[in-house]
């Protein structure tokens, strides 16, 4: 299936009044300052060609969705046995944020990677030998999914220090988590690299891309295989059922498409022929959210492109 450039220019334009029903995230002092007028969707299609339209270019950080980034690394790196004997695959029905399940699952365990507890379970994960060279380790593994320059992997350090100096809940879920044994290691270094991983730089081409290797079973458009088929299998089935956190019932009900939102107003989707959208990936950005902090215009866009292609 292939969307068109028209297409998209009448999703943005039909959903653009959303935007003011929502609100940009305020709890990152720094992502208070975008626009949330803002709106934007860019399509990698089934033939390999990019459609955009609105604002597809503006570069927005890129938040939760660096959770199924992490995921994918640690997949690749670790294996699946070795990843989810310390964080589980179960949605939660919580808030990103919570800490409620943790408490009640016996023996500690993050009940999913896309949960911030689960998530920073992940980023303890990650392949290196401190902050700055597990940081530097990820931006090679973005670099070659995209199979652009690493030095083209980049990050906000304002929206970093931001998030670095005000996330005393994502502390205290891995201090609870480190008195559990769920996780080892230094808990600032965590909070480093988690922050940073949040603040890396995109663009809904750069989502649409993302979602179009997941969608291609691990393969890029140019048919190179960066992650595994069963890598990619579990990223899609764990972002169906737990990547629009307490809202993925929803999602999953008005659009059924495999999704990873993130705070900034960043959503990534994965059309597939099972799904009867063929292989391709959807990339949107819609800073003013819904109340579950997922890009309220930015959700209404990908329902209706899912209804105009039946
Ligand atoms: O941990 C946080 O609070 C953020 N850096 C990421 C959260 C996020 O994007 C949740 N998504 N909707």
């Amino acid at each position: 299936m292939n969307v068109t450039q028209e297409e998209l220019e009448a999703l943005v334009a039909e959903c653009g009044p959303y935007t003011v029903q929502g609100q940009v995230a305020t709890y990152i002092p720094e992502l208070a300052k975008v626009d949330g007028g803002l709106l934007g969707i860019a399509v990698c299609n089934s033939d390999g060609t990019f459609v955009s339209a609105g604002d597809a270019e503006t570069l927005f950080t890129v938040q939760s969705v660096s959770k199924i980034i992490t995921l994918a690394f640690v997949l690749e790196t670790f294996g699946e046995d070795y990843v989810f004997s310390r964080v589980g695959m179960e949605p939660t029905g919580d808030a990103f944020n919570s800490i409620a399940k943790l408490e009640e699952t016996v023996p500690t365990k993050p009940l999913n990677p896309m949960i911030n507890a689960g998530a920073l379970a992940v980023t303890s994960m990650l392949p290196g030998d401190g902050a700055e060279d597990k940081f530097d380790r990820l931006r090679g593994f973005i670099a070659d999914l995209l199979d652009i320059e690493v030095e083209m992997v980049r990050f906000d350090p304002e929206v970093a220090r931001s998030e670095y100096e005000t996330t005393d809940l994502n502390r205290a879920l891995l201090y609870f988590m480190r008195h559990h044994g769920v996780i080892e290691g230094d808990v600032e270094e965590i909070i480093d690299v988690y922050t940073k991983q949040c603040a890396i730089l995109t663009n809904c081409r750069g989502l649409a891309m993302m979602g179009k290797i997941l969608s291609q079973s691990g393969k890029t458009p140019a048919g190179r295989q960066v992650i595994s088929r069963r890598n990619a299998r579990i990223i899609r089935a764990i972002m169906t059922t737990c990547g629009m956190y307490d809202a993925s019932g929803e999602f999953a009900v008005q659009v059924g498409l495999p999704g990873k939102s993130g705070v900034s107003g960043a959503i990534v989707a994965c059309g597939r022929s099972d799904y009867d959208m063929g292989e391709i990936g959807i990339g949107v950005f819609g800073p003013a959210l819904d109340m579950k902090g997922n890009s309220i215009a930015g959700t209404k866009m990908l329902e209706l492109l899912v209804q105009r292609h039946p």
